[in-house]
């Protein structure tokens, strides 16, 4: 399948679910915890280059811009979320549609007049999962940044967050909500549907593929690349629970539990 043409299909959708400033997930959980990031730049903050891989409509790259980052540059392989990002205001952005795992021509050098050793961050944000194969995306990474610049990447957790492999359970008996996973360790393509709730609505549901893999391939692969992992944040959801009898477990594990892992490597 072309796969340009999964997230196509769905970009009107998945534009109305981001909006100008990010869906629930980013605005309470994701773009704070990359602000904690960026916030070790202090005063810098405004000189910094930034490339955001698998960028969608742009809401990352329009919070960079609000942040005031020097160049800012998105790139997405969906035309029409392209389009929409342009559409929502593209005033020193830098969009470009491309495939990220097909940034480097055959001789190794970056193409869309793209510069190596150049930005000080570049991020993936709930989209690596998305992607295959993470390799050249990780050699591109490495070709894109400069010597001491840092990948930050924010995905659904490894360990606890595998679709269709992964659930939540109450357990009567201990009165205590558990996290069951039945599959990690293999790498897997689960297809899923993308826009949940559509087919209630009559209209038709697209299918993408979710890429399952341990967090050794990422941390590994990353490394293969001279890209360094230094820190791990696994995030919880922001999400509380209504209040019922089981509510206060529920809470507790939802605490406990994280559903997002980001990590941040430095090219060394
Ligand atoms: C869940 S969306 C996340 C988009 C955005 N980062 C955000 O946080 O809203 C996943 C994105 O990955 C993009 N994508 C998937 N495979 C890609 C590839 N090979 N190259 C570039 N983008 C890709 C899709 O087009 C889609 O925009």
């Amino acid at each position: 399948m072309n796969k340009n043409l999964g997230w196509n299909n769905v970009s009107s959708w998945y534009d109305n679910l981001v909006g100008d400033e990010g869906s629930e997930y980013h605005r309470f959980v994701i773009f704070p915890a990359i602000q904690k990031i960026l916030d070790r730049e202090k005063e810098n903050i405004k000189n910094l280059k930034i490339i955001d891989l698998a960028c969608g409509q742009g809401v990352f790259c329009r919070i960079l811009r609000e942040l005031s980052i020097k160049e800012i540059t998105g790139i997405d392989i969906s035309s029409s979320l392209i389009r929409q990002a342009k559409k929502r205001g593209s005033d020193n952005i830098n969009y470009v549609t491309a495939d990220v795992t097909k940034l480097l021509s055959q001789n190794g050098n970056l193409k869309y007049d793209l510069k190596s050793d150049y930005y000080d961050y570049l991020t993936i944000i709930l989209s690596i999962q998305n992607i295959s194969p993470i390799t050249p995306v990780f050699k591109a990474a490495s070709k894109l940044l400069k010597k001491g610049g840092s990948i930050i990447i924010v995905m659904m957790h490894p360990s606890f967050r595998i679709p269709q492999y992964s659930n939540w359970l109450f357990n009567e008996k201990n009165n205590r909500q558990e996290r069951i996973i039945w599959k990690y360790l293999e790498s897997e393509d689960i297809k899923i549907i993308t826009n949940p709730g559509k087919k209630a609505s009559g209209e038709k549901s697209t299918f993408t593929t979710h890429y399952h893999r341990p967090i050794k391939s990422y941390i590994n692969t990353l490394s293969q690349f001279n890209l360094l992992t230094y820190h791990i944040e696994e995030l919880i959801t922001h999400k509380k629970e209504q209040k019922g009898i089981k509510s206060e477990v529920i809470e507790k594990a939802k605490k406990e539990i994280p559903l997002f892992m980001l990590i941040v490597a430095k090219k060394i």
